[in-house]
This record gives structure tokens, C-alpha cells and sequence, in this order.
């Protein structure tokens, strides 16, 4: 397989979302269905004096209400546990105490027969608060609160220094020491967190769920209730979007569940559109960086701090400046990270988590120093290229980065450029180009697949996955389709579902790689199954032939370069009287051959701005996203993805922003007139380019993942063409008028 895409399908569950049939968390029914409406606290630290319940009880159809005083089986709380997700620290347990930790954490659940009745009586509960001081600044921290990350699993820990950084930086003739800045992001997917549990006569759960990982979400309700192996499933045929926030396990499947177990109803649960500001975000960051450079350009010192934020109860970090370490080729490099506690929810992984604001501090420094020097800023990234990793001190798996760079310059007419601030410009519009380099992680991780093949030549695979929109039904179904010979339409792809084999949350990239790679060798046993029969036909036309020179090809067993003798599939099953073929694998990553390498993402990012100089409204007007992530498996899928995280990181230098009222402590655009994401006339032209990047040691299909990439190094492009059209360095994000003006 080439560096072209092993397909270029239309997404296998595009009919069903466009026709309805889709069934989302909230679309499944029950008999006697109850509503759960959230009600959540209005202050931002301090604790519950008392609830008073009588009067929303007191309205017809209100049937209970469930708050921290009234847990009378909630014992279990107790015990502590965990989601395969979470950071260290305590996690959030609904209803379990008087404290009130974060504003808009649920304090009381009311049921009722109807949402009108629920939502009513939720209107009704009364709270009295004893308000505590909190604090929800992150630039008004001091520094002596902050912590080291102090994970785990290590993640978040910056590598150890190298060289010598700060006499680096005394002998550089060239240096810059700037200060950056991301705001706080809420994913808002299209579809808000809801959940349906329907309690089943033998006292277990079938539990529908929002979520991007079944088997996280199985695995969390069946520790927290208690419930037996088989007790409880969790089901999630489809997500409206989730980019991060469907990780963990939510409160709203905590009270769906305890409500069903408790009053053995079938309970419903959805989330306001304002609720979804309770959850967990993309935190606030803080960047302090020095960059050092010889005359003729060449990075001698780079370090980066960075000051993140977490809740008071968990220590959320995330793998944001290690990317200043491995971009580029530096000998002298010291990388620090710290998180600050603040009194808000846990923030949680949002696309490209610490990626997307790391990337935006490292690439917009970049972009000062190549200015610094007069050069041109893509002539500076190349010089700097790393062919080595010098983080880990690895060689690549793969690394097209300098064809991205090339690929990307050629289709954006890089080198129509003028040199100057200013220089382009269209009447009293002023252009301005900027480039950013993105990288990413390539990740696989262990996962199981079974793939079962019947008589009438339909192909079932599965996997207990999830497709957040990303394209994975689509993807299994490709994988599957080429490695059998079969046509996309013969397959069915299945997962969202707790009972299938065992396989990752849809997180982190992996995915494609992951489930991709156990569907394929699931199809792989079944191709082998599959010749041995056909070659034990009576009379077969494959007898004797070696296997190497059999193929699969439309829905035949032939030989390579003879048409003329082959089986077909069906007829082969029916022949032999094989009612169907299954076969379930489990596909782990060979560790031994990648330990000894680097394997990442790579993207180079080309934006164009257009300001206008009296206004300073400011559009982006055209996106070129170069990307090496191996094999690509879906071309239409696969390009979707990157143009949905180029459309986001124009948002995160433009528009996104959670703005925290701090006299509150509550995020008080709470709503999507509030919240600005773009819309189409904010968004130019994306071309998204996939350069040839064969890849042996990743996996077996040569995938390394394109949900994350797009993001990364857009938001600093944007800022880096801002520069170049307006002379204006905007170093905190978003870059909104006020700050053009
Ligand atoms: Mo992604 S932030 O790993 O869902």
C-alpha cells in the first residue's frame, strides 16, 4: 500500500444520521420513562446548609428527588474508585456531601414523568449556601501553590534538561523571552451528555450512554453500584461529537443509573446546553518562553514554563511542553511544567490535549525569533529541522516533515510572499501569511476484534469502540472490505457497545491504529480459512497453488494475473457447507520494535489573514495543512478530520473563549450565542494535503492517526499571519479586535 489511501468511501453511517435513524443517548425509549432534570449550585466553593425539596415534590409529576441527604444505598461511595482515565487525586462523586467544590456541580436530581414537570420542579428546590472565598484565576495565582505534575503514569512530566540553556542564552546573538497565553475551552459537541438507563425485570441495566469508551463507562457504573459481570451494558451506537469530553465517565450516567437501580424506573438524563460549562475543559495556559539562535539561525537554547490549571480535587496535566524539546534540533533545552489548583471542575483532554496550546506558545516564539533575524520563517523551521528526536534521543519511524513543509509551500505559493509586515496588501486590507509546524503522538494501543463472515458473503466486524464522528465505522469497514476482497457495502461494522470484544476508548489518535489493526488481522485469519477451503474443493482451480500468489478480489479467490482461475467467496461457503467463518483476535503493539524509535505526527500549517486596517476585523481567509500520518485508510473520512481541527484551531486563535466571571467563579458565556465558534463565513478555504509517509513499525497498516494533528500549529499560524499583515504581536489567544485595534 502506497502513500495514497486504502479507500475513499462515504462515511458507511452517513444514511443513517442523515435520515434519523440514528439513534443518539437520548432517542432510546423505555416504558414509564422518567426525567431527570440536574439541579446545580450557584456558588463556587463552600457547602450545602440544607435543600428543601416540599414544594417541587408537592407539583403533579414530580416523583422524587435525589440530593446528598438522601442516599440511603449510596454506601458503596465509600470505596474508592477510579475511571481508566482519570488523573490522580479524588474524583468528583455526585451527591456524596455537603461540599460544594465547583459552580454548576449537581447538587440534586429532581424526577418526574414528564421533562415539563422535571424541569418545573427543579425550579422549585430551594438551596441555602455558606459561600466560601474561592478562586478561579489562574494569573493570580502565586507561585508557591503551584504543583509539579506528579502522575502516574508520568504523563505531563517534562523530559530532563539538556545542555546548558542558560549560558546559551547569555551567548546568543539572537534571543527572545515572551510570555503567552491560552484561554479556557469548553468542546461543546453538538449533541449534549445525556444518558438512558432501562432497568430490566431481573434487576440489571442496559445503560445508554454518551460516550467515547463503553468499556471505561461499564467499568466505572459497574464498580460504583456494584453490579455483577453482565449486570450492566453500556451502549453508544452513535456520539454527536465529544472531542475529549466523552473520555470519562459523567455524573449524568452516575444519576441515570442510580435513579433506575433505586427506584427500578427507566430514567433518562440530559444535560442543558449551559450544564455542558460544568464539565471538564480545555484549561487556561500560561507560557513563558526564551528562545536563542546563532546569526546564521541556528536554535542554540530554547525553555519553556509552563503554569496549567486543575480542580482542587484531581491534578489534571497534560503533555504541553515537551513538544518545545522535540520540534526542533537544540542542543541546549530546560522545560518545566507546573499546575495550579483552582476552585473549578477537573479540566479534561480536548482535542490535541496540551498540544493545541504548548504548539501555539513554542511555534509563535518561533515565529519572533525568526523575525529577529530577518529570515524567513519557513527558512528557519527547515534549518532547525530535527532528523533525529532529541527528546528521546530516537531516530523516527518515519518523519516526512520537510515534504509537509515543502508540499504545503508549493500549493500555498509560499514564495509570493513579501518579506515585510505589511508589505501585501489589497486597498486598506492588509494580508499577512504565517506557517507553523504541528506535531502529535502516534499511539497504539492493545485491542481485540471479531470479524465473522457468512454464508451470503456479509461480513460482520466488531469491536467495543466508539465513533465519535471521526469516521470509525467507516474505517473498519475499509480495513475489513480491502483485506478480504469485498465491497465496503458487504461489511458491517459494529461497536458503541459494551458487549463486543475488548477494545480502547476512541481517544488520543489511536483509534485507526489500534481497533484498525485488530480488525485486519481478525480478517486476515478469516482470508487464511478462506484459501485453505477453496483449495480443498473437489476440482478446485487454486489446488497445489502457493498462498503468496493467491488474492482476494471482488468477492473472489483467484490467482494474481489469472482471472480466469478463481472461486468465488459464496461459492466456496456454500460448497463446503461453512455456515460462517468467526474469528476474534487480539492485536497488541510490538513493543520491541517501536521502543527503539519516535513515532509521531507531522503537519506544516500555512494560513492567510486578511485585516482590515481601519476596522480590525479580521478573517482568515485560506488554510493549507500539509500532513504525514502514514498510511492514510480513508481519504474522504480522513480529510474531514484535518479541516475539523483546522476549522477549530482558526477558532481557538479567533473566536473560543470560556469566560470566567472570577467575583462568580462561573464561566458565564454559557450558552453558543456566548461561546463564539465559526460558522462558515468565518472559515475560508482548507486544502488539506496527505504526503506519502510509509511507516513498517507503527503497525502492520502503516496508520498513525489524523484526529488531532489539524489542530495543532493552526492557532499559531493564524497569529504568525497576523503578525505579518498588521506588525501586531498578539501572544494571548483568542486574538479578538480589542487586541488588533
Ligand atoms: Mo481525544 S482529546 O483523545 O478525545
Amino acid at each position: 500500500m502506497s502513500g495514497a489511501a486504502m479507500g475513499n468511501v462515504n462515511r458507511v453511517d452517513g444514511p443513517a444520521k442523515v435520515t434519523g435513524k440514528a439513534k443518539y443517548a437520548s432517542d432510546f425509549r423505555g416504558d414509564g420513562l422518567l426525567y431527570g432534570r440536574i439541579v446545580d449550585a450557584p456558588i463556587a466553593r463552600g457547602r450545602i446548609l440544607s435543600i428543601e425539596t416540599e414544594a417541587a415534590l408537592a407539583c403533579p409529576g414530580v416523583v422524587y428527588i435525589f440530593t446528598h441527604d438522601d442516599q440511603p444505598s449510596l454506601a458503596w461511595l465509600e470505596r474508592n474508585y477510579r475511571d481508566q482515565v482519570g488523573p490522580d487525586g479524588s474524583p468528583f462523586r455526585p451527591l456524596h456531601d455537603d461540599v460544594i467544590r465547583f459552580s454548576g456541580q449537581v447538587v440534586a436530581l429532581v424526577l418526574a414523568d414528564s421533562l415539563e414537570a422535571a424541569r418545573h420542579g427543579a425550579g422549585l428546590v430551594r438551596l441555602r449556601c455558606e459561600q466560601e472565598a474561592h478562586a478561579t484565576d489562574l494569573e493570580e495565582q502565586r507561585p508557591e501553590s503551584f504543583e509539579e505534575p506528579d502522575s502516574r503514569s508520568g504523563m505531563g512530566k517534562p523530559p530532563e534538561p539538556r545542555g546548558d540553556v542558560g549560558i546559551a542564552l547569555v551567548e546568543a546573538p539572537a534571543s527572545i523571552q515572551e510570555r503567552y497565553s491560552t484561554s479556557p475551552q469548553h468542546h461543546n459537541p453538538m449533541e449534549p451528555f445525556a444518558t438512558t438507563a432501562i432497568w430490566e425485570r431481573d434487576g440489571s441495566l442496559t445503560v445508554y450512554d454518551k460516550t467515547q469508551a463503553v468499556m471505561n463507562d461499564k467499568k466505572y457504573l459497574t464498580q460504583v453500584f456494584g453490579f455483577g459481570k453482565d449486570e450492566l451494558q453500556v451502549l453508544s451506537p452513535f456520539v454527536g461529537g465529544a472531542f475529549g469530553s466523552g473520555l470519562r465517565p459523567h455524573h449524568v450516567a452516575f444519576l441515570a443509573v442510580l435513579a433506575a437501580r433505586e427506584l427500578k424506573r427507566n430514567v433518562r438524563v440530559v444535560l442543558e446546553r449551559k450544564q455542558m460549562f460544568a464539565l471538564g475543559f480545555r484549561p487556561p495556559s500560561i507560557h513563558d518562553l526564551q528562545l536563542g539562535a546563532t546569526a546564521a539561525g541556528h536554535l542554540t537554547a530554547v525553555a519553556h514554563d509552563a503554569l496549567g490549571a486543575t480542580s482542587r480535587f484531581e491534578n489534571y496535566v497534560e503533555q504541553i511542553v515537551n513538544w518545545s524539546g522535540g520540534t526542533y534540533d537544540c542542543p541546549n533545552v530546560r522545560l518545566g511544567y507546573r499546575i495550579a489548583a483552582l476552585d473549578v471542575n477537573t479540566p479534561c483532554d480536548m482535542r490535541a490535549p496540551g498540544a493545541a496550546s504548548g504548539v501555539f506558545a513554542l511555534e509563535s516564539a518561533v515565529d519572533e525569533l525568526a523575525w529577529k533575524l530577518g529570515m524567513d520563517p519557513l527558512e528557519f523551521r527547515i534549518l532547525n529541522h530535527a532528523a533525529k528526536d532529541p527528546n528521546e534521543e530516537k531516530p523516527y519511524s518515519s518523519k516526512q516533515l520537510l515534504e509537509c513543509y515543502r508540499q504545503g509551500a508549493e500549493r500555498f505559493e509560499w514564495h509570493r510572499r513579501g518579506h515585510d509586515c505589511g508589505s501585501m496588501r489589497d486597498g486598506s486590507i492588509l494580508i499577512g501569511w504565517g506557517v507553523a509546524t504541528g506535531v502529535w503522538d502516534a499511539m497504539q494501543v492493545p485491542s481485540s476484534a471479531k470479524a465473522v463472515l457468512g454464508a451470503n458473503g456479509k461480513l460482520t466486524v466488531s469491536a467495543a469502540t466508539s465513533d465519535i464522528g471521526t469516521g470509525t465505522y467507516t474505517m473498519m469497514a475499509v480495513i475489513a472490505a480491502r483485506t478480504l476482497g469485498l465491497s465496503v457495502d458487504d461489511v458491517v461494522p459494529q461497536l458503541g457497545d459494551s458487549r463486543l470484544p475488548m477494545a480502547p476508548l476512541e481517544g488520543g489518535s489511536f483509534t485507526a491504529a489500534s481497533v484498525g489493526t485488530a480488525v485486519q488481522k481478525a480478517c486476515l485469519k478469516i482470508r487464511k480459512r478462506l484459501i485453505r477451503l477453496a483449495k480443498d474443493l473437489d476440482g478446485s482451480l487454486l489446488a497445489g497453488v502457493d498462498e503468496k500468489e493467491i488474492i482476494l478480489e471482488n468477492g473472489r479467490i483467484a490467482i494474481k494475473g489469472d482471472a480466469s482461475r478463481s472461486h468465488g467467496i459464496t461459492e466456496v461457503l456454500q460448497r463446503t457447507g461453512t455456515k460462517e467463518i468467526s474469528r476474534k483476535t487480539l492485536a497488541i503493539p510490538s513493543l520491541l520494535k517501536q521502543r527503539k524509535v519516535s513515532i509521531k505526527t507531522h503537519s506544516a500549517v500555512f494560513a492567510e489573514v486578511k485585516v482590515d486596517e481601519d476596522l480590525g476585523t479580521l478573517h482568515v481567509t485560506r488554510v493549507v495543512c500539509a500532513v504525514a500520518a502514514g498510511q492514510i485508510l480513508n481519504l474522504k473520512t480522513a480529510r474531514s478530520q484535518i479541516m475539523g481541527g483546522v476549522v477549530w484551531g482558526i477558532s481557538m486563535a479567533l473566536h473560543e473563549e470560556s469566560v470566567m466571571d472570577h467575583a462568580h467563579g462561573r464561566f458565564i458565556n454559557h450558552d453558543l450565542a456566548g461561546y463564539h465558534i465559526p460558522v462558515n463565513a468565518d472559515v475560508g478555504s482548507i486544502e488539506v494535503i496527505f504526503v506519502e509517509e510509509k511507516d513498517s513499525v507503527v503497525n502492520p497498516l502503516g496508520v498513525k492517526g489524523v484526529g488531532e494533528i489539524g489542530i495543532v500549529g493552526t492557532a499559531a499560524a493564524v497569529a504568525n499571519a497576523v503578525f505579518h499583515a498588521t506588525g501586531k504581536r498578539v501572544r494571548s489567544l483568542p486574538i479578538t479586535l480589542d487586541k488588533l485595534l
